[in-house]
Parts: structure tokens; C-alpha cells; sequence
């Protein structure tokens, strides 16, 4: 099966299971793991923030993240498809009690003015309060799309004159990196907690983090406790994520040019349903508007044909790259995905 259901199904390599086997451990509860202590200190370094928290998750990573920076009752701003709201089963309200309104980005790309014009903070006794805005880079649902650095510095702004505090969901914050060659500290600047996975593109089978203020991620150090997620020896994940860091990032540029290649090929045969201009990393998304299938059906169809991928709303099918994708698997993407969506066309 050539699997681009996600870029969260990669395999470990012998050599990253080696760097696991040969990692110092402690009680991570008692502050003790040495291999995670430097791990939170390095990424921290990396980003230009005073420390870092692993979490198993990249949920849980934006979720301690915006209790952070959002009181019960108070609200969160973020684009509509974002995962914090579409693809965290509520944790905001559920977990902190925080409100949430979004705005819409086509294709997820951020302008700042949106949040911007919605956000109402120290609204008084009667209307909701806004504290924080969020940003997902790349964003998911999106089509992986990269955010303008011009339009976050604008938000920046914009949310430092209102006294509004920023998070960054940079689960694909390396793609965007890779893309645009922007430093990972030069994002940082901008936002006052950041979420990075370990676990997407990089390939850890396990790992995100929380940075931020050295006060903060005290708090959601706390937080994590008391969800349940104090976790013990994580030195072993965390030797994962470093060695992913470490020896992965760079392999992302390779994953985006596969995707542009999946992108174009449909694009030939079905200029409609995909754009290769905007795939900019790895995720590839399809809009079957003009097409007589189903995404439950096209992917039901590749998956006859031994590619899986994802059909995440009844006309949008997503398929993402990821190390444990070939040159030879995305040839065979191009022999077969492009006549299926020939063959819808055409019975249209
Ligand atoms: C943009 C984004 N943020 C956060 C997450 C959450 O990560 P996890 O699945 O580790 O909870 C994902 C997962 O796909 C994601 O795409």
C-alpha cells in the first residue's frame, strides 16, 4: 500500500530506533531525564524562546499552550478549518473553558486584517472578551499552505495594539521553513507560545512540544500533570524527535516535490481539482466539485489500486507526503490517480 493518509504513518528507521536504544533516561515527573531536559532546551534555543515542554501530542501542545494564554470565558480567535477547532474535539471549552470564534481563509492562508476586525478585547460586562489569536503554518486542512511572513508580522502588530497574545500551531512549522527558507527563530519572534510536532513530516513516531516564556511553560508543565500526561523515561521519545530533527529536516524538501509532482499530474488531466501553485509543501488537496465521485468513492477506487489516502469531506480528498514515500511510489500515483480522474470527468 503506497499510505498518504497523512505524514503522522512513517516508520521508524533502524538508526532512529538505535538512537532510542542508547539514550540516557530518568523520571521525567522528578525533572530527572537528561535526554529530554536537553532536548526542551535545545528546540527552545532553536525558536528563540526561554523554554519548552515535550508532549506526546500536538493536541495536547496547543492545548496547554493557549490555557496559557486564554482564561475561562475568555476567547480564542482562529481560521476556521484550523485543527485547534475543527480537529480537537472541542479540548478548548472542554478542558479550559475558553470560547472560540473564527474567521475563513481561502485555501487557509492567513490575512490579518480577518482576526484583526473580529477580535474584541476587554469587551466589558457584556459582550465576550478576546485574549488570543491563533495561527496554524503550514496549515492542514489548508493544503498545506504557508503563511506570509508579511501578514504575520501585520498581525503582530495589529495584536500588540490591542493587547492580544498570538499562538502559533506550528505542527508543520519545518515544512514552511523548508519552503521558504524563513529561520525557525524569525517565526518565533512573533508569537508568544508555539506548538511544534516531531511526529509529522520529521517522522518520530512519537512528540511535539510547548515554547515559551520560562513562566509559561511552568504552568503547562502543571497542566500536563494534571491531564494526565506526567510522563517518566521520555528520554526515549524525545531521543526519537532529536534524532528526526537532527537527521529529517531537510528530507521535507523531497516530500514537497513529490507532492507538486502528484499535483501537476492531476492537473493535466483535471485542471479544476487541483492547483500545483498551491501545494507549497506536502499535503495535496482535491476538489472534486466538478468530478461525478465521491472523495469516499476516488479513494475507495486508489485504494483498489493500492494507494490510500484520505476523503476528509464529501468532495475534498487529501493525499500527503512523507519520508516513507519513493520517487517510484509517486510514479505510480501518476499512472493511476490521473486516469481515475479522467474517467469521472469524462462520465460526467
Ligand atoms: C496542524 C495540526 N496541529 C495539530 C495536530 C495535532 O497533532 P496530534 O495528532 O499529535 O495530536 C495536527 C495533527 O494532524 C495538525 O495537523
Amino acid at each position: 500500500m503506497i499510505d498518504l493518509r497523512s505524514d503522522t504513518v512513517t516508520q521508524p528507521s533502524l538508526a532512529m530506533r538505535q538512537a532510542i536504544f542508547d539514550a540516557p533516561v530518568g523520571d521525567d515527573v522528578y525533572g530527572d531525564d537528561p535526554t529530554v531536559n536537553a532536548f526542551e532546551a535545545k528546540v527552545a534555543q532553536i525558536f528563540g524562546k526561554e523554554a519548552g515542554l515535550f508532549s506526546p501530542t500536538g493536541s495536547l501542545a496547543n492545548q496547554l499552550a493557549i490555557r496559557t494564554l486564554v482564561k475561562p470565558g475568555e476567547e480564542l480567535l482562529t481560521e476556521s478549518f484550523s485543527h485547534i477547532v475543527r480537529a480537537e474535539l472541542g479540548a478548548a471549552a472542554a478542558f479550559s473553558g475558553i470560547t472560540t470564534r473564527t474567521w475563513e481563509d481561502p485555501n487557509g492562508i492567513l490575512r490579518a486584517d480577518l482576526p484583526l476586525k473580529l477580535a474584541t478585547p476587554n469587551a466589558g460586562p457584556y459582550l465576550v472578551s478576546t485574549t488570543a489569536i491563533a495561527v496554524e503554518n503550514t496549515h492542514n486542512f489548508g493544503g498545506g499552505s504557508v503563511q506570509p511572513l508579511s501578514e504575520i508580522a501585520k498581525l503582530y502588530e495589529g495584536a500588540q495594539a490591542l493587547g492580544l497574545t498570538l499562538h502559533l500551531d506550528g505542527a508543520r512549522i519545518w515544512n514552511a521553513h523548508i519552503a521558504t527558507g524563513v529561520a525557525l527563530k524569525e517565526y518565533g519572534k512573533f508569537f508568544d507560545t508555539i506548538s511544534v510536532c516531531f511526529s509529522k513530516g520529521l517522522g518520530a513516531p512519537v512528540g511535539s512540544m510547548v515554547l515559551s516564556t520560562q513562566e509559561r511553560i511552568t504552568s503547562a508543565r502543571q497542566w500536563r500533570k494534571r491531564y494526565g500526561a506526567g510522563m517518566r523515561q521520555i528520554g526515549l521519545l524525545a531521543a526519537a524527535a532529536d534524532f528526526a530533527l537532527e537527521n529529517n529536516l531537510s528530507l521535507l524538501a523531497q516530500d514537497h516535490a513529490r507532492a507538486t509532482a502528484i499535483a501537476t499530474a492531476a492537473h493535466q488531466v483535471a485542471p479544476t481539482v487541483v492547483d500545483p501553485k498551491n501545494v507549497p509543501t506536502n499535503i495535496v488537496v482535491f476538489d472534486l466539485q466538478d468530478l461525478t465521485c465521491s472523495a469516499a468513492e476516488l479513494n475507495s477506487q486508489l485504494r483498489e489500486a493500492g494507494i490510500a489516502g484520505s476523503a476528509l469531506g464529501p468532495k475534498f480528498l487529501r493525499l500527503v507526503t512523507h519520508l516513507g514515500i519513493s520517487d517510484e511510489d509517486v510514479s505510480r500515483v501518476n499512472t493511476i490517480l490521473p486516469e481515475l480522474l479522467q474517467r469521472a470527468l469524462k462520465s460526467k
